[in-house]
């Protein structure tokens, strides 16, 4: 048995011409390359048998690696046909797995409720597009209006939004995803606005002025509120948009089928691969002839299409009402004067309002000044980043937003080598060790639902799993993000999944106090209608808005990605581009190494 799995799994690539003489090859060459499929399968059972029994003493295992070649071919054909058909008008997901306790559902309302969007009235018929939000005619309007108003530092700006339709009609509702940004290209400043929505057409969007000079203000809508209810309704109804599938494999035999989170049951018989520790559930169908143990890999399966009638799909235009820009009305430039009636220097006395909408910090001179007393030291020598990482184990988890750190870390440091864990690059694990200054930096990703092209089975590890396995201690750094692949689940699924880790995570910090945590948030990402359906940065918001409730009042440091990519000039995207990385690796490197004070 042992003899046939070793054999048969490790000569994949060769085809073994030289054996021809023995039993198998023969077998192999008689039956002409594509047998009936039947027949195949027969003969497959027959090779099983075999190779279970240990009657063959020097099968050919080249020949069977062939067998299982083609019949993996024969199976990843059928892939794409055996789609379960879920029952659309449920939520499926969000109440499996095990049951709260009737404090988690307490938090669990808590946080759906504070998460909850406005939108069309529900009874209103189906509209034309000629009735939904279109920036075109829509407008913003710096408060007051007279002229002559003077703003200084310290002070508040406000900018005043007016949605109207197609129709150039003011719209009566809410619901509208809207950025809002203050900036200056020419001081390198930015801020994310806070956007109030007054739920009748009209929006705030309110900035706190952090530097004396020009500044400008940008409003964009992301989404029309008809889109986001179309949004609302995909991730509500529609789990099953993005599904996985794993690998069988047993000798030669394999199979492949389809998994998700949940499953339809009525279907076919489900593996159950709920996780023992935390009772996440994960299910694949089962393999027609293999066991559930079997499992090789777990893998994305790919996007389903038609998720949205020709009519929704009008509301997710690029250029039209994906991402347009509002115009003003009057300017849209301010020039910012020196703080009024107080002393020179005390610029740091305004602190804007803690809210998790609020800024959380900004742009100036092109560095990122996080607010909260944190310093913000420039490390732009690789030699800097070497010294404050100096006899630190550095554990990245989660998806590959949090992978690119890895890269740039070992871009950046010319010591910090990559060693050859011979995984894949884009999925890991991966592993960069400085002997020099003893700087071991490891990244893992997350579990399902992650959907990265191939795990192994064997390397798919929940976050929470892993950090119970750490140590952990002042010179362990840990670094989470996790967001990007819950955006097609309902939130229950990742409010479930934060709350596992953040029990593991009070657990690691009670043993060992001194871990540092640092929490990568979400980050705004390009989008075009395809990639709105699956990920949108509404998606997005929703789970950054909970990430960071659920973290909030914890010893746990927060990189704030979400407005450190909305307050960037540059163009979003799922990886922001090298500088804000830069920015993001500056905040964290001040987290792992604070200026000492001078007392
Ligand atoms: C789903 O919709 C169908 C057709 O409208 C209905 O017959 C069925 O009862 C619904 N199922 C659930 C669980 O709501
Ligand atoms: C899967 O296993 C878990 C844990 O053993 C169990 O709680 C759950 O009910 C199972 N799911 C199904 C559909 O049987
Ligand atoms: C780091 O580089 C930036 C951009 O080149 C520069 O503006 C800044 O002054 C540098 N900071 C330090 C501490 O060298």
């Amino acid at each position: 048995m042992k003899w046939c799995r070793h054999c048969c799994g490790d000569s994949e690539s060769e085809t073994g011409p030289d054996h021809g003489r023995q039993k198998g090859a023969t077998m192999c060459r008689n039956l002409s390359n594509y047998a009936l499929v039947f027949l195949f399968i027969a003969l497959s059972g027959f090779i099983f048998l075999l190779c279970n029994i240990h009657t063959v003493e020097n099968w050919n295992c080249h020949t069977i690696s062939a067998l299982y070649q083609l019949q993996s071919r024969i199976h990843s054909s059928f892939i794409s046909v055996n789609l379960p058909t879920f029952n659309h008008n449920r939520t499926f997901c969000a109440h499996l797995g095990q049951k709260p306790s009737a404090e988690d559902e307490l938090e669990e309302r808590y946080l759906l409720d504070s998460i909850t969007w406005p939108g069309p009235p529900p009874s209103s018929p189906p509209i034309s597009l000629r009735q939904t939000s279109d920036p075109v005619h829509s407008l913003f309007t710096l408060l007051p209006t007279e002229g002559g108003r003077v703003w200084h530092l310290g002070e508040e700006l406000e900018a005043f939004v007016q949605i109207h339709d197609f129709q150039g009609r003011p719209k009566r509702y809410g619901g509208d995803f809207l950025l809002a940004r203050l900036h200056s290209p020419e001081l390198g400043a930015g801020v994310a606005g806070m956007v109030v929505d007054h739920k009748n057409g009209f929006y705030s969007a309110l900035f706190p002025l952090l530097w004396v000079g020009p500044a400008q203000v940008e409003i964009t809508m992301v989404h029309s509120s008809e889109a986001v209810a179309v949004l609302r309704r995909l991730r509500e109804e529609r789990p099953d948009r993005v599904f996985f599938k794993s690998l069988f494999r047993l000798g030669f035999l394999s199979e492949t089928t389809v998994c998700n989170m949940c499953l339809p049951s009525d279907q076919q018989p489900l593996c159950n691969y709920t996780d023992l520790y935390t009772g996440e559930p994960w299910y694949c169908y089962k393999p027609k002839m293999l066991s559930c143990d079997t499992r090789i890999n777990h893998a994305k399966g790919g996007y389903l299409k038609h998720l949205i009638t020709n009519k929704e799909a009008l509301l997710f235009q690029s250029g039209v009402n994906i991402k347009v820009p509002l115009r003003a009305s009057g300017t849209d430039r301010i020039n910012v004067l020196p703080q009024k009636d107080k002393p020179e220097g005390e610029s740091s006395s305004m602190k804007p309002e803690r809210n998790q909408l609020a800024p959380s910090g900004f742009y100036y001179e092109h560095s990122w000044r996080p607010f909260g007393g944190a310093a913000a030291r420039q490390f732009n020598e690789s030699s800097a980043v070497a010294e404050c990482l100096r006899n630190k184990v550095i554990n990245l988890y989660g998806d590959s937003t949090v992978r690119q750190w890895f890269e740039y870390l070992i871009t950046f440091v010319p010591e910090l080598k990559e060693f050859n864990l011979h995984s894949p690059k884009k999925v890991g694990p991966l592993m960069a060790v400085d002997s020099t200054h003893n700087i071991l930096l490891k990244y893992r990703c997350h579990g399902p639902p992650i959907r990265f092209t191939t795990v192994m089975s064997s390397e798919l590890r929940y976050i929470s799993n892993e950090l119970d396995g750490l140590s952990g201690g002042p010179n362990t750094v840990v670094v989470l993000s996790i967001w990007a692949h819950f955006s097609t689940f309902p939130v229950e699924v990742y409010i479930r999944r934060l709350r596992h880790i953040r029990r593991a995570l009070v657990r690691l910090m009670e043993r060992a106090p001194g871990t540092l945590v640092v929490i990568r948030s979400a980050n705004l990402q390009a989008l075009d209608q395809e990639v709105s359906l699956y990920n949108s940065d509404w998606y997005s918001l929703q789970l950054d808005m909970v990430l960071k409730a659920m973290f909030k009042g914890l010893n746990v440091l927060i990189v704030d990605a979400w407005q450190m990519s909305s307050a960037h000039h540059l163009p979003h995207a799922l990886h922001p581009p090298q500088v804000i990385v830069k920015n993001m690796m500056d905040v964290l490197l001040n987290y792992v190494c604070p200026e000492k004070k001078k007392s």
